[in-house]
């Protein structure tokens, strides 16, 4: 039998939601709390809960990698995105690429190291990927490239991993890259050539808890859509992990739709059309 729609979670049982959920990298704070508790319905009611003590005490019990938190994390987030979908902040990258070879020519081998925060079904990783290493064939013939992509949606990470999507995904991708790093499966799917798969790395990592992570210098740190999804007060822990993975000189980019005030003492604001992007200042 399903609960009824009218049962809400009680002020004091809010607030447990908030910290496991906060745990698990979801926040509450821009998730309206009737769709929290529809979406937690949801749930309960395929797995037989009376209640949300008793969910939430299940929860509790489980490891971070069961099924259940899987298919929480994916109701309770929006795994939205598109090849090339900010293309200033593609050719701002180009932009720093050719104008800015420190990043490059300063480690042996030369090679540029890249971080996509949230990367969902892997669209932003891998249209990072291609713009990358066009990029580099311009500039260098011995150069090495590594994206890092991560995200919390297990399912997302699959996707991405496969690196298969359907025709209609590519419309935005241009002609020549579509030719370049696609391989047609049938009338319906590509897939992302193994060459371009085998320099992105996907991993599962909640951006609250990014800041210790094993993730290295990155030279590009591109966290776009992401932001909105957290209230004003994880604004300054997230920009602190980004600031702590991104190499002097490194380029941070944020979306513009985020509305971030963002404001940190390593950061420079680097103005190009249409982007939220920063730079890390060499010296500090
Ligand atoms: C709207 S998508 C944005 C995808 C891509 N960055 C883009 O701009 O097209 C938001 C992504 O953030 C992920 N996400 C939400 N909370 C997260 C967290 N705490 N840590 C890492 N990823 C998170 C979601 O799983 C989802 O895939």
């Amino acid at each position: 039998m399903n609960l009824n729609p009218q049962t809400k979670i009680s002020a004091e049982n809010y607030l447990k939601w908030t910290e496991i959920l906060e745990e698990f990298g979801i926040c509450t704070d821009t998730i309206p709390r009737s769709l929290l508790e529809t979406r937690l319905r949801m749930r309960m009611n395929a797995l037989g809960f009376e209640n949300f003590y008793h969910y939430h005490d299940y929860l509790k019990t489980l490891g971070r990698d069961n099924l259940e938190w899987r298919v929480l994390i994916d109701n309770l987030t929006v795994q939205e995105t598109r090849f090339f979908r900010h293309p200033e902040s593609l050719s701002l990258i180009e932009k720093f690429l050719h104008s800015n070879q420190q990043p490059l020519h300063g480690k042996t081998p030369p090679s540029i190291h890249a971080w996509s925060v949230a990367c969902a079904t892997g669209e932003e990783a891998y249209s990072l990927a291609m713009v990358i290493n066009k990029s580099l064939q311009k500039i260098t013939s011995n150069a090495f490239f590594g994206i890092t992509a991560t995200d919390i949606s297990h399912s997302a990470l699959t996707t991405a991993k496969r690196g298969i999507y359907h025709r209609n995904k590519l419309t935005n991708i241009p002609y020549h890259l579509r030719d370049e790093y696609f391989i047609p499966l049938n009338d319906d799917n590509y897939q992302i050539k193994l060459a371009l798969r085998n320099r992105v790395c996907f991993s599962k990592l909640n951006v609250l808890q990014a800041r210790n992570a094993p993730l290295g210098q990155m030279d590009i740190i591109v966290c776009q859509n992401l932001l909105i999804y957290f209230g004003p007060d994880k604004h300054p822990l997230i920009l602190d992990a980004l600031v702590t993975h991104l190499a002097p000189g490194g380029l941070l980019i944020l979306s513009i739709s985020d509305a971030f005030n963002c404001s940190h003492p390593a950061l420079e604001r680097i103005n190009h059309e249409d982007t939220l992007a920063y730079r890390r200042k060499a010296d500090l």
